[in-house]
């Protein structure tokens, strides 16, 4: 029986929840009964990233996740950011409140095709962005965030061959910024490549005063808009300290929860898609819920496993992207 079909017999997936129960009381008695932390990506939900411990980027997240001293990691993120928890924290329990919650950008580079891939390049050094597969990230030599990625790179010597995956537009956007030719994996992610350079342009017009942010993980003719380029974490750090008062934010919508909470008097839209949805939510990290979330805080599943084998080969370039960071004070 595979996993999803045991959490189907076992029914804590639709488990009856009591509505007049107080979730936000119930995750913080639970959270304190069994010693647990919460980390949260921003792109959760309003109400999680409320409830959470700890809410940050990817890079944040992993430092946490290797420092905590929590018996249990609630990960509210996708799975591979659980992956990779239990990779830096194996001997404690990695819950994730939705299994299924993946990632388009980790599915764009199966492992077996990036081995055969990396064949080609014997002397290349291989660095991957952490959005990836707990089996990619043990065919690599560095992991790297969109925080930390430009100065990976840059901490290699200047003729170190590098391949860069799987994400084409941030490999492309640290090739320009560090002036290096790397070798690219044709890998991308369903939610920053759905903005519209039209509907932005046409926004603009409206906005004139408005700053662009856009995550790298954009396509390169949405970052040549971009006022700002970074990762969610530096997005939110521009947006506060920034004197301007409108901005068109070019990544997930869940990171808006944090900069209007931290910025109420400033103005922040989100970059249209070329579709006529009108949101920008990852359908992978909207499958958390609060319920979702305590009931596997409650049941203590579903559990991420990675086996120990991959744990031995992804543990060292992920120590090593902790290592440069801490260097450089990331
Ligand atoms: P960061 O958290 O590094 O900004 O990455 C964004 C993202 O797409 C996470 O899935
Ligand atoms: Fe993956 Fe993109 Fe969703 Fe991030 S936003 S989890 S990269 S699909």
């Amino acid at each position: 029986m595979d996993i999803f079909e045991e959490i189907k017999v076992k029914g804590f997936a639709d488990e009856y929840i009591d509505p007049s129960l107080d979730l936000f009381a119930e995750i913080d008695r639970l959270k304190k009964e069994k010693n647990a932390v919460i980390l949260a990506h921003y792109y959760q939900e309003g109400d999680i990233q409320d409830i959470a411990d700890y809410i940050g980027d990817s890079l944040g997240l992993s430092q946490q996740a290797a420092k905590t001293d929590a018996d249990i990691i609630v990960f509210a993120g996708v799975h591979f950011m659980a992956e990779t928890a239990k990779i830096l924290s194996p001997d404690k329990k990695v819950l994730l409140p939705d299994l299924k919650a993946g990632c388009s950008l980790a599915d764009s580079c199966p492992p077996h095709l990036f081995k055969k891939f990396k064949e080609q390049y014997p002397d290349h050094l291989v660095i991957t962005y952490v959005n990836c597969t707990a089996e990619l990230k043990a065919l690599s030599d560095i992991v790297c965030t969109s925080s930390n990625a430009v100065q990976i790179v840059e901490s290699l010597p200047k003729d170190q061959k590098i391949i860069f995956g799987p994400d084409r537009n941030l490999g492309a956007w640290v090739a320009k910024k560090t002036g290096r030719d790397l070798v690219l994996w044709n890998g991308a992610c369903m939610v920053h490549e759905i903005f519209s350079r039209e509907k932005i342009t046409k926004l603009k017009e409206r906005h004139p005063n408005a700053k662009i942010l856009a995550h790298p993980e954009c396509e390169e003719v949405i970052l040549q808009m971009a006022d700002y380029i970074g990762s969610t974490t530096g997005i939110l750090k521009y947006a506060t300290n920034s004197p301007e008062k409108e901005f068109i934010v070019a990544t997930e919508s869940g990171i808006m929860h944090q900069m209007e909470k931290d910025n109420p008097d400033k103005t922040f839209i989100p970059a249209p898609p070329n579709n006529q949805c009108a949101c920008n939510d990852c359908p992978h990290m909207k499958r958390n819920t609060l319920e979702k979330l305590y009931l596997c805080l409650k049941n203590e599943m579903p559990e991420v496993e990675v086996p120990v084998h991959i744990i031995k080969d992804a543990v060292k370039p992920i120590e090593r992207m902790l290592e440069i960071s801490a260097k450089l004070g990331l």
